[in-house]
């Protein structure tokens, strides 16, 4: 994560702008600060905060940014600004170094909203190195391939593989493999790969592999369509055949099956000694069309003042039958204008946004929920919460 440590130092001037950067405006709360910055044209926040008496300045993790270098040339522009004393930083920017190629790299809101293709398409789910993957789509350059994954250094590795390789069937998305099947059409994905992933054996409820992630997978793929896992874990493929023999009609699986390609995660693997099971299950019924609900907007005139919001918020996590609301910090802008960070969503995988408040205006900022249904819920009960005054 960039970031730089500086001798403490004062708040730089708001609005201001240094070697295309724009600083907008910085919300505060009592431990820390979010400054709002925008960078050839995507807007996210920086976090100000105290650390070992001296200041702290990072990339905020809720309003992630892909590429990296994004919040690097931030950082880089609000040393400028502030005229501080860097006493250490990770923000090199390499200019010799090659780029990666950004327009392979797309939003989750590009899969919501416009997302179209004749071409048959294939997902993988948590490339990390991307050997896989980019074997795939150099192999089979009629077809699209969807790569999901959280870790960013993978991702901007591959990223700059894309690059090198001069590969243009690629889309490369920043994003938990969990949650992005719920938007994409029902039967429209020929294969949906998940090799090696976490085993997660003490924490199952975070595996990828689970029935909701089954039935999606299904409804998205078309007749004929496999899902396709590989795992070292005997733990993860015991309970992978039990979710397949419960929910799935058509499986196979092979032990220590050779891939035309290996991950490097696999080849230390396999010079162990250890077993590689392969468990696919194909789709055998056309599914129904999905239709979302993407309208998260705040239907209301708020009539609450930022502090009174902030008095009335519910200080635990709001948990229901399958969602959750958990109100976490506020930071004030003004009387009038603040953000309120929430946590929302799907119990086992809720999402982190900002709501922004502004005098009788309210909207999510930056991101939007996904239209997932657990979010849909979630937004529902934080517009009551936030209409009623707390009731
Ligand atoms: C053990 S590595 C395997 C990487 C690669 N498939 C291989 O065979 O070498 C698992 C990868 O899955 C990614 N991952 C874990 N949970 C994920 C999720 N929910 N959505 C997308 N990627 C995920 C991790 O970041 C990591 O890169």
């Amino acid at each position: 994560m960039p970031h730089i440590i500086t001798k403490k130092h004062n708040s730089i001037k708001i609005p201001s702008s240094c070697d295309g950067v724009f600083f907008d405006f910085i919300a505060h709360c009592e431990k820390e600060d979010k400054i709002c910055v925008q960078v050839e044209g995507k807007t996210f926040l920086l976090t100000k905060l105290e650390k070992n008496g001296n200041h702290l300045i990072k990339l905020d993790a809720t309003t992630k940014i892909a590429p990296i270098i994004l919040a690097k040339k931030a950082l880089h522009a609000y040393i400028a600004l502030s005229n501080c004393e860097v006493i250490s930083s990770n923000i090199t920017i390499h200019n010799t170094k090659l780029e990666p190629k950004k327009e392979y790299l797309k939003d989750i809101e590009y899969f919501v909203g416009e997302f179209k293709t004749t071409k048959e398409i294939c997902v993988e789910v948590g490339f990390g190195s991307g050997r896989h993957l980019l074997y795939q789509a150099k192999l089979n350059k009629e077809k699209i391939y969807i790569g999901l994954e959280i870790h960013t250094p993978s991702i901007e590795q591959v990223l700059k593989q894309i690059r090198i390789d001069n590969i243009e069937n690629i889309f490369i998305v920043n994003y938990d493999a969990r949650l992005f099947l719920e938007f994409i059409a029902s039967n429209s994905i020929s294969q949906i790969f998940v090799h090696f992933p976490v085993p997660w054996d003490k924490k199952p409820h975070r595996r990828v592999m689970s029935k909701e992630f089954i039935d999606e997978s299904l409804r998205a793929l078309k007749i004929g369509g496999s899902l396709e896992l590989r795992t070292d874990s005997p733990l993860y493929y015991e309970y992978s055949k039990e979710l397949y023999e419960t929910y799935c009609e058509r499986s196979e699986i092979f032990k220590n099956k050779n891939l035309e390609v290996s991950s490097k995660y696999e080849d230390r693997w396999r010079r162990m000694g250890k077993d590689i099971w392969d468990l696919t299950i194909y789709a055998d019924k056309i599914s129904n069309s999905i239709i979302l609900d993407k309208d998260f907007s705040f239907h209301g005139v708020n009539k609450f003042s930022f502090k009174e919001i902030q008095n009335f918020l519910p200080l635990k996590p709001i948990v229901e039958n399958d969602y959750v609301v958990h109100y976490t910090y506020s930071f004030e802008v003004s009387e009038t204008k603040g953000l309120v960070h929430v946590s929302m969503g799907s119990f086992n995988k809720p999402f982190c946004v900002y709501i922004m408040i502004d005098g009788e205006k309210i909207n999510y900022f930056i991101a939007t929920p996904v239209p997932t249904s657990t979010n849909k819920k979630a937004h529902k009960l934080i517009e009551k919460i936030l209409f009623n005054g707390g009731n």
